[in-house]
């Protein structure tokens, strides 16, 4: 059978997601103790920093039975100039399965080209989809499905709401994001979705919060554009998830960030740390879908 990767949401169908998310409930709520992944091998490779993704990838391969092994990229050869295609086809010789998280997504595409294992994208510049899969079973759980929801981005265009837009594409919900001039997500993700379901980019960010059923932002300054803070927090003024915006939503809204967030940036304080916050169940349900994750493509 051939392998398969995990690059982008669009790499799985709505049934394939729909099944991932069924072993994830069975793994998180059943006392699931099946060790798909006894003898086998995670590499874990990381060009940035991690605390979640590190974390709950290190834990769930454990727990399956598995082993995970942290590559900061400043150790290994690739940070020396090793070529991507040698790191991957030598990868696949001792290992089962690669997570990469890095900054430009060619580079993720090529180890999985080289690479006869799985590889699992762990966020890129361009999308950070296992943390989407995550939020779309926090939503399964808190609000039933994402049916008939209208979800709702506000702030920066970036690699998570890119991640938003492959989602919307696959499963056809609602997406509305708000992102200032200049701050727009990708333009092909943006096409591809509108052919999906019901996606609109707009710089109002009343427009995209009205009747949301899901309230969701990311920071202003993602990892790699430290430089550009200062600029950022200027271009998103307006942009805060505040208790005043949360108000236009449903009011059984929920508010969902994929952390690390800045309290008093993207977000306030009495929203992220509020009664419509999800964000720790959101954080923990990384662990539970991507041990669904690794069991698919490693087992
Ligand atoms: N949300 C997320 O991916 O967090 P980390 O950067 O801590 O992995
Ligand atoms: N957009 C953020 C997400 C962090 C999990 C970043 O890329 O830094």
């Amino acid at each position: 059978m051939a392998k398969r990767d995990f690059l982008q949401i669009t790499d799985f169908s709505r049934k394939e997601i729909e099944q991932l998310f069924e072993l994830s409930k069975r793994m998180k709520t059943r006392g699931y103790r099946e060790t798909p992944l006894a003898g086998k091998t995670l590499a874990m490779i990381f060009a940035k920093s991690s605390t979640r993704t590190r974390v709950s990838f290190e834990v769930g391969a454990y727990q399956l039975g598995g082993q995970a092994l942290f590559l900061s990229s400043k150790d290994i050869q690739i940070g020396r100039g090793e070529p991507i295609p040698d790191t991957a086809r030598v990868l696949s010789r001792y290992v089962d399965g690669i997570m990469i998280r890095t900054f430009d997504h060619a580079e993720v595409e090529e180890l999985a080209r080289y690479a006869t294992i799985p590889v699992i994208n762990g966020l890129t510049d361009l999308t950070h989809p296992c943390q989407v899969l995550a939020d779309l079973f926090t939503i399964k759980e808190q609000l039933g499905g994402w049916e008939g929801k209208r979800i709702a981005w506000v702030g920066d265009g970036n690699n998570m709401a890119n991640a938003w837009l492959e989602a919307a594409k696959v499963l056809g919900f609602e997406l509305r994001l708000a992102c200032p001039e200049g701050f727009e997500p990708n333009r092909a993700k943006f096409e591809a979705a509108k052919q999906g379901g019901c996606v609109l980019v707009t710089e109002v960010p009343e427009e995209a919060v009205e009747g949301a059923h899901v309230v969701n932002t990311d920071v202003w300054a993602s990892m790699g554009q430290e430089g550009e803070a200062e600029a950022r927090r200027n271009a998103f003024k307006g942009y805060t998830v505040d208790a005043d915006l949360m108000k236009l939503a449903d009011p059984k809204a929920i508010f969902l960030h994929c952390l690390p967030a800045h309290r008093g940036e993207e977000v306030t304080a009495d929203v992220i740390d509020g009664p419509q916050s999800r964000v720790w169940d959101e954080a923990e349900n990384r662990l539970h879908v991507q041990k669904a994750l690794l069991a698919t493509l490693m087992a």
